[in-house]
């Protein structure tokens, strides 16, 4: 059982994503974590993420693992655990750039499909482009909405109470340079079910989604 899991940011994705896989004894990838690896990689490593040039000729130089179980997903590159330092602010404001080039996509995706076709008792993978692009043979796939106040309001939250506006504004310019890249864009694929969680409560989207993987099994 493959159930690919793809939306905007601020939709409940990976709570969600998680949470479903922890209840039907799937593994979970996380495939905005892997971009957001090979983006601190760059950072860290003085390569210049403005340079796409730069950017291709170093997509293959990081050693990432990402650990699919969804109580404890953890991600290491070149051994080292990345967990936290892929969600500072800065990460998440270079990485739709980093993740836009082709090379980094041909390599992150090799990595995702082997770690898919590995997982013996089935996984949920969540993304932008995994229905589309990565795994569109996946028995279920699935494309997460919510109206962009309802998805900055959700990320602030998250982040301790930063600015609901300033969240909105790069939300909004991440999702934009997201779904306007050349290379797999954010996209919902034409066989997905559409679930809008502006007003679902997580539990309401959890219970939604297994129902749908139920149907399925
Ligand atoms: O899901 P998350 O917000 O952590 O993703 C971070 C970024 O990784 C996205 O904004 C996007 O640029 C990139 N991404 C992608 N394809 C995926 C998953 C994430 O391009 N399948």
């Amino acid at each position: 059982m493959i159930v690919a899991i793809d939306g905007p940011s601020g939709t409940g994705k990976s709570s969600t994503s998680k949470a479903v896989a922890a209840k039907l004894g799937l593994s979970y990838l996380d495939t905005g974590a892997q971009y957001r690896a090979i983006t601190w990689w760059m950072i860290s490593n003085g390569v210049d993420v403005t340079d796409a040039d730069a950017i291709a000729s170093a997509a293959g130089k990081p050693s990432i693992v990402s650990g699919t179980d969804p109580s404890h997903p953890t991600i290491t590159v070149d051994g080292v655990d990345a967990s936290g330092p892929i969600r500072e602010q800065d990460v998440t404001a270079k990485v739709s750039a980093v993740s836009a080039v082709p090379e980094v996509r041909a390599r992150i995706t090799e990595l995702q499909r082997s770690i898919a076709a590995g997982a013996e008792n089935g996984i949920v993978v969540e993304g932008r482009d995994i229905g589309t692009t990565v795994l569109p043979d996946a028995d279920l796939k699935i494309f997460l909405t919510a109206s962009p106040e309802a998805r900055a309001a959700r990320r602030s939250g998250e982040l301790k109470g930063a600015d609901v506006h300033a969240t909105r504004e790069a939300l909004i310019k991440r999702d934009a340079a997201d779904s306007s890249r050349k290379t797999s864009p954010l996209a919902k694929a034409d066989d997905a079910v559409e679930v809008d969680t502006t007003d679902l409560t997580l539990q309401q989207v959890i219970e939604c989604v297994v129902t749908l993987v139920e149907e399925k099994r």
